[in-house]
């Protein structure tokens, strides 16, 4: 057990999906998973280990934002030596040609601050996916209901940001959409040897202002769990 994981080590898979929202790991452990039982509930950060198609699998809740998203995936590593850790969640789109309820599968996740700034200073690393994983996922996507990009993304610190100049330098510059936790996950990875990826459903739009209705939410992130479960075991 760890500082913010309740689970005993046997109870958590090598392969992990993350959703930010906890309900979210609720909701996909009882639709794709087999016996799915709950492994965490310590600080309602809801943890779910089960079987898909015969493999073994854990989603765990991190929580909103990198310093959230960093404990549980530390504690993952670390504690639980998981080796696969796949962000399932939710995007705001950036480009014109990114609709709502499109699928993102992350390239890259530019930052300005992450809880890894701290020991990279002035470093201006690039955050990438693992690339096995990548192309993996790219396959599943195909022939799916959802339409994917496959690009950048921008992982951000704040929700309620202020900085329209930002906005527009990246959109400039091809960033897909923006989230709040994929950079850390590709850091962390990175610094441990352990495969990540982050694939996002656009809930809604910066610049058309469109959103996606809460109860639709759910449903409409189907198509990101399958890719994800097809990716971690192809
Ligand atoms: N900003 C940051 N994170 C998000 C957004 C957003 O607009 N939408 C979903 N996650």
């Amino acid at each position: 057990m760890t500082v913010h994981i309740g689970a005993t080590p046997d109870q958590i898979a090598e392969t992990v999906l993350m959703p930010g929202d906890p309900y979210r790991a609720r909701w996909a452990a009882e639709t794709f998973l087999e016996g799915a039982e709950l492994v965490n509930e310590v600080r309602g950060m809801l943890g779910f280990t089960g079987m898909w198609r015969g493999h073994r699998v854990t989603i765990q809740g991190s929580g909103m934002g990198m310093p959230s998203l960093s404990i549980y995936a530390n504690e993952l590593i670390s504690t639980y030596n998981a080796q696969t850790l796949i962000r399932i969640g939710s995007c705001g789109g950036m480009q014109p040609h990114v609709g709502i309820r499109d699928v993102i599968i992350a390239m890259t996740a530019s930052t300005i601050t992450s809880p890894s700034s701290g020991i990279l200073k002035e470093l201006n690393y690039a955050p990438c996916a693992d690339w096995g994983l990548l192309r993996a996922a790219v396959a599943a996507s195909e022939g799916r209901n959802s339409k994917t990009h496959v690009g950048g993304i921008y992982s951000s610190d704040v929700f309620y940001a202020e900085r329209p100049d930002l906005d527009e330098q990246m959109v400039r510059h091809g960033i897909l959409a923006v989230e709040m936790e994929a950079a850390e996950l590709y850091t962390l990875a990175a610094r441990h040897g352990r495969r990540a990826l982050a694939i996002l459903t656009v809930s809604d739009h910066l610049q058309t202002g469109e959103a996606l209705p809460p109860e639709e939410r759910e449903r409409s992130f189907g198509d990101m769990v399958e890719i994800a479960l097809e990716a971690a075991f192809s």
